[in-house]
């Protein structure tokens, strides 16, 4: 009796979070980072807590029309921040997670961000994106005290916003009161993007170097690394799947800061991203030809025809095809792919490739759609044309030397696409591989070679050949859940751990 009355008792905690984000999907996006900050915040709220979200006002955001939400100034928002000897006005702009009601603030600064028609513009003025993201960061912190929103965490992604940690640090032993009892949570979504430089950009950062330029703060080899700061300084740490959050604490996939990673491994965990299924859907997808479910799957032969005749292909239901939707980078495996286009060239499969990034691999890539007849390049970045192919192709290729989760597999899987992956990351804790287990979803290959590459797309072409076999594999595909439901209650729990801890 006495128990189940204590038990009734325990309160729900409701908490208090500002998710930072360099990109938030619809708002900025450029990859899943994107993804995961439109994403999960929905979730968190859904459960009940008080979660709003940041970012820059990009020039993009300005130009891009938003339907179904209003951007709007926040009355008595701005503050005056001084920078190298500049002064500048910062204030926000706010509006809602379409659809949700999920609080979304703008951090206005045309000299930072409105002026730019993109997200991460090339920009060959020394530190020119470090400086613009300190001061980002900065300015979150200074812009929710002046709004008077105190957050019980501020959950921070990637070196963009690594200095925050730093800086309520900072602030709370200047003896700022509002910044006092501030947690803070430092998500990696990827390690080998860590903003470091040369210690002259301390002068910029308004911090006392002393403090915090050592072997146990930003320092790192005589340089400072941003990303070392956010894992020193911040309460917790996590990185996008378990898996991930063990191999960086390796040498091989440490980037350098495996060390540092292995001396905080205690605040140190993996949560695997989840999709939003409310974007990501064959059942509802408004731009693929025709919708299609796991009861009905005829759709999905009607996108393939017409992806193919989208992109000058031969409009073959018995040819496989291989979609590609990617940030054209070493990461993702180009390298490889470039070491065996020769025999992909005159293979029985078609391959259509949606990416931007490198320049090498654009104009190597762009090449094809002139040289052969089974491969087809686009470049930019279009969520529509993603979309066409993850609904229209066979399967889905992404062989990354790394991939801390990865989010089109997961996307790949939801459209029945079946991911053919390297065994690595995210990847492996979310791919199972059908030629050894039954209940398999994909294909994977362990070493980062051409041989297990091509061996890999021979076997997946030998198994598209027997139709009984292949619908058995796309019924597992369809029949995995990577929603936000259960990834958001782990997060919803480290938010709790991390308030209820002491200091
Ligand atoms: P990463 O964040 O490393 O790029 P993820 O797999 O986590 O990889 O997320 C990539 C996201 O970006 C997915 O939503 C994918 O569909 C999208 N994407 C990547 N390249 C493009 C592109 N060129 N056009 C449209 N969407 C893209
Ligand atoms: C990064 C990673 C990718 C991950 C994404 C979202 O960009 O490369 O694997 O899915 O962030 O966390």
């Amino acid at each position: 009796m006495y128990l189940a009355f204590s038990y009734s008792k325990r309160e729900f905690l409701k908490l208090k979070i500002l998710f930072v984000s360099a990109e938030v999907n619809p708002f900025a996006k450029v990859g899943g980072l994107g993804d995961v900050a439109g994403s999960l915040p929905k979730f968190i709220k859904k459960m009940g807590h008080d979660i709003r979200v940041i970012l820059p006002y990009y020039g993009t955001i300005n130009n891009n029309h938003q339907e179904d939400c209003k951007i709007e100034d926040v009355p008595d928002s701005s503050v005056e921040l001084e920078f190298d000897g500049n002064i500048s006005k910062f204030s926000l702009k706010k509006c809602v997670l379409p659809n949700t009601n999920v609080p979304v603030y703008f951090v206005v600064s045309y000299e930072l961000f409105g002026q730019y028609d993109d997200i991460y513009p090339a920009n060959h003025k020394e530190n020119f994106q470090l400086k613009r993201f300190i001061v980002f960061s900065y300015a979150t912190l200074k812009l929710v005290e002046k709004i008077n929103f105190k957050p019980d965490i501020i959950h921070c992604n990637d070196w963009h916003v690594a200095s925050i940690p730093m800086y309520l640090k900072s602030f709370v032993d200047d003896n700022i009161d509002f910044f006092k009892g501030i947690k803070t949570l430092y998500t990696i979504h990827n390690l080998s993007y860590q903003g470091r430089s040369s210690p002259d950009i301390l002068k910029f950062t308004k911090i006392d170097a002393d403090k915090f330029f050592h072997m146990n703060g930003l320092e790192f080899y005589g340089k400072v690394n941003w990303m070392k700061g956010g894992i020193i300084y911040a309460d917790k740490v996590n990185t996008v799947s378990e898996n991930y959050a063990k191999e960086i604490q390796t040498q091989e996939y440490g980037e350098d800061l495996d060390g540092v990673l292995r001396a905080n491994s205690k605040k140190l965990s993996g949560i695997l991203n989840g999709v939003d299924y409310s974007i990501w859907n064959p059942e509802t997808d408004q731009h693929i030809i025709r919708k299609y479910s796991k009861k009905d799957l005829k759709g999905k032969n009607s996108c393939k025809i017409s992806l193919q005749r989208e992109y000058d292909l031969e409009a073959n239901p018995y040819v496989p095809v291989i979609g590609m939707v990617s940030r054209m980078v070493e990461q993702k495996g180009f390298d490889l792919l470039e070491r065996i286009l020769y025999q992909l060239k005159v293979m029985n499969l078609q391959l259509v490739i949606l990416g931007r990034g490198d320049k090498k691999y654009e104009k190597l890539l762009l090449k094809l759609n002139e040289s052969t007849s089974n491969i087809r390049v686009k470049t930019g970045f279009n969520e529509i044309r993603a979309e066409k192919i993850y609904a229209g192709a066979d399967m889905f290729l992404l062989p990354s030397r790394f991939e801390p989760c990865g989010l089109s597999q997961l996307i790949a899987l939801k459209y029945g696409t079946i991911p053919i992956v390297r065994k690595t990351g995210g990847l492996a804790d979310t791919i199972v591989d059908y030629s050894s287990d039954d209940s398999g979803n994909g294909f994977m290959f362990g070493e980062y070679t051409t041989t297990e590459l091509l061996n890999t797309i021979k076997s997946a072409c030998k198994y598209f050949e027997n139709k009984n076999l292949w619908g058995r594999i796309i019924m597992n595909a369809l029949s995995c859940d990577f929603g936000w439901q259960k990834s958001a209650k782990l997060y919803e729990k480290l938010y709790k751990d991390i308030k209820r801890e002491e200091g």
